[in-house]
């Protein structure tokens, strides 16, 4: 199994990363996308790599993170990207859910990362919360050249379905473990499954049953449970399949 999006470099690991990883042999989950997310986290997630197999890491620069220097901060992660091995561009995309002050500065940031994606043919980890319109209008209008992956998606089915048309893949987490999550758990039970990745987001948004409380990557096998639950078919099967398409879009 292979979560495809997890923050293990955080403080919440910082007594116990050694055990996290060793939770997650222990559950044949094998390879880990280590997800930066800000000069910082970017750092981070590639010194981890280097210290452990099992990550793959990537690196972004965060709507939250979206100001007024955002063409020299995107140039300091051009700078990160070219002296550093990453598996893709992310996470990135857009937040409408804390602020749309930054709106402008959002939107460039985004499309420059997109924009960067193609240029060095790594797929693109987007983050969309709260802007489900205008993160797909930015992903469309880069329509056969950009690849990715729609994060923790909390959409619709019906956009999910336009997302896959433009070759991308969805990556459902926790959320569709939880008892209310009725979306998630259609897409679950109807997606084309060859577009289908899992990851935790780690250390938020645990599934049941740790809501609540810190998640970790050996979750992941959670969602890999209920997802197969809920197509009335075996776990291993999930595993597999969201496994092989992780190896190829990351190319890992
Ligand atoms: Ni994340």
């Amino acid at each position: 199994m292979i979560d495809t999006h997890s923050h293990l470099f955080e403080d919440e690991f910082k007594d116990d990363l050694d055990e996290c990883i060793k939770r997650c042999k222990e559950n044949n989950i094998n390879k880990i996308i280590l997800v930066g997310f800000s000069e910082e986290t970017n750092e981070k997630a590639f010194e981890l790599s280097q210290k452990y197999d099992i990550f793959y890491p990537t690196a972004a620069l965060h709507p939250s993170e979206a100001r007024e220097s955002y063409l020299e901060d995107f140039n300091k992660l051009l700078d990160f990207i070219n002296n550093h091995k990453i598996y893709a561009v992310g996470e990135c995309g857009l937040d409408y859910h804390w602020t749309k002050e930054n709106i402008e500065y959002q939107h460039k940031l985004f499309r420059m990362q997109c924009e960067l994606a193609i240029k060095m043919n790594l797929p693109v980890i987007v983050h969309s919360r709260d802007a489900d319109q205008d993160t797909f209008d930015i992903i469309k209008s880069y329509k056969g050249k950009l690849k990715g992956v729609m994060h923790c998606y909390s959409g619709s089915y019906e956009l999910a379905k336009e997302y896959i048309k433009l070759g991308f893949y969805i990556s459902l987490g926790g959320p569709v473990t939880f008892k209310n999550a009725k979306e998630p758990k259609r897409i679950a039970e109807n997606i084309d499954l060859s577009r289908l990745l899992i990851e935790t987001d780690c250390p938020y948004l645990a599934p049941t049953p740790f809501r609540g409380q810190r998640n970790e990557s050996s979750y992941v096998k959670y969602v890999c449970d209920m997802i197969a639950s809920i197509r009335g078919v075996e776990p291993s099967y999930i595993e597999k399949i969201t496994e092989e398409n992780a190896i190829k879009l990351f190319n890992i």
